[in-house]
């Protein structure tokens, strides 16, 4: 489909929807009138029910709206359908707040029987997420929380992920550092699960290739108030710095870093988020910044070119790597609904099919593990200007090591 094509089908997304509440009003009331049982006559021919589960408040707001427009984005340039079923969406503000997930994913399971779930961003709510698809048997698809357990611990037949685990950009960027010369490291990361896979993905990484981490410094998710860690940062004077940050967070660290006078003297590393969805805020302070992601801007293939005109015209706004994400969960979940002929209760055929699928990303083509996460090429990549720009590949096809996934 053209740009302005899935344009239209963007905007005409409502009318539709109304459109076909008409006519399943209708059908009951052909099936109430001539006594049928069952109708429509297959759940294959009903909508197709998707739950939602993404933040829409707090530090990580922007990126839940990037991953739903990525989602949107796919469904209309299939003409509203995946896997022949016409798309009807079910919202949860997940807020990142764990506290409230089980609460929250159960709205969309017992209350509105969706089909399948997408979310979320935040690792402590994904795992929420992944115990109640578990127990329950919906399909789960992972737009972007990268908690190990996922897939390692809970891998499981119907659980999915379209974006990464927390080992992957930080054991590549262990790497990275060490063989830029750096030996003695200081992290700094927000105290919960993918603050601490960061970390430690990164620590293997450099630790296999030489280096070693001095300190692990950490504040509780989503306090900002970095202060005296930077202060501690500049009395222990290490090599370098590794960070997880994200979204608001990353914002205000890549600017309090700069403004406490390290950035020229103590050079920072991070995972890719550090410096994704955040540069138009950051502006100069994350200048030069090196990070690692599965994306990056300018990667100039026709596929990822196409993609980021499509979303550019449909949202008036640059696609970033949560926007990414939420498009490949479109897609993974349309080539395992045509496998089954659009049933979302055959899982085992489901999942054989993504499986054995090759799934033509924007960041380039990767294929699933066999616990379900991408095996994917982490780019190693710089900022100029507003854009992370790809500086190669710092690890190729990278595979999480699925430790503990038994399925
Ligand atoms: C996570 O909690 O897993 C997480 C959150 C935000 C990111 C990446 C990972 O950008």
């Amino acid at each position: 489909m053209n740009t302005s094509k899935t344009q239209q089908a963007l905007t005409q997304q409502a009318l539709t929807q109304q459109a076909l509440s008409r006519r399943a009003l209708a059908l009951a009331a052909a099936a109430l009138c001539t006594g049928l049982a069952a109708l429509p006559a297959q759940a294959q021919t009903a909508k197709l029910k998707v739950g939602l589960m993404l933040p829409y408040t707090g530090t990580f707001a922007a990126l839940g709206t990037a991953i739903e427009n990525g989602f949107r984005l796919h469904v209309a340039e299939q003409g509203g359908k995946l896997g022949g079923r016409e798309v009807e969406f079910f919202k949860v503000d997940d807020e990142s707040d764990p506290a409230k997930a089980t609460d929250n994913v159960n709205k969309l399971i017992k209350r509105d029987n969706v089909d399948v779930l997408i979310g979320t961003v935040h690792s402590g709510v994904a795992m929420a997420m992944a115990k109640a698809a578990k127990d329950s048997g919906t399909l789960l698809i992972v737009p972007n929380a990268g908690a190990d357990a996922v897939t390692g611990p809970m891998c499981a037949q119907n659980i999915f992920r379209s974006s990464f685990s927390n080992w992957q950009p930080g054991y590549a960027m262990g790497d990275v550092v060490a063989k830029k010369g750096h030996k003695k490291v200081v992290t700094i990361t927000w105290k919960y699960a993918a603050g601490d896979e960061s970390v430690r993905g990164f620590k293997e990484g450099f630790e296999k290739a030489g280096g070693t981490v001095v300190k692990e410094l950490n504040l509780p998710f989503p306090n900002v108030e970095f202060q005296a860690l930077l202060t501690e940062i500049a009395a222990l004077k290490p090599d370098a710095v590794y960070t997880f940050f994200a979204g608001g967070g990353a914002v205000k660290f890549v600017k309090d870093y700069a403004a406490a006078g390290l950035k020229k003297n103590i050079p920072l590393y991070g995972a890719g988020f550090l410096t994704d969805g955040t540069l138009e805020a950051q502006g100069a302070d994350a200048d030069g910044l090196f990070t690692t992601l599965h994306y990056a801007d300018g990667l100039g293939t026709p596929r990822d070119q196409a993609f980021r005109k499509a979303y550019a015209i449909g949202y008036k706004l640059q696609p970033d790597v949560y926007a990414v994400q939420g498009y490949d969960a479109a897609q993974m979940l349309a080539t395992g609904l045509k496998a089954v002929g659009g049933d979302a209760s055959k899982k085992a055929e489901f999942a054989a099919a993504l499986r054995a699928a090759k799934i033509d990303s924007p960041r380039g083509p990767f294929t699933l593990s066999a616990a379900h996460n991408p095996v994917q090429d982490i780019y190693l990549r710089q900022v100029k200007g507003k854009e992370n720009v790809s500086a190669g590949i710092a690890s190729k096809a990278l595979s999480d090591p699925a430790r503990g996934c038994r399925m």
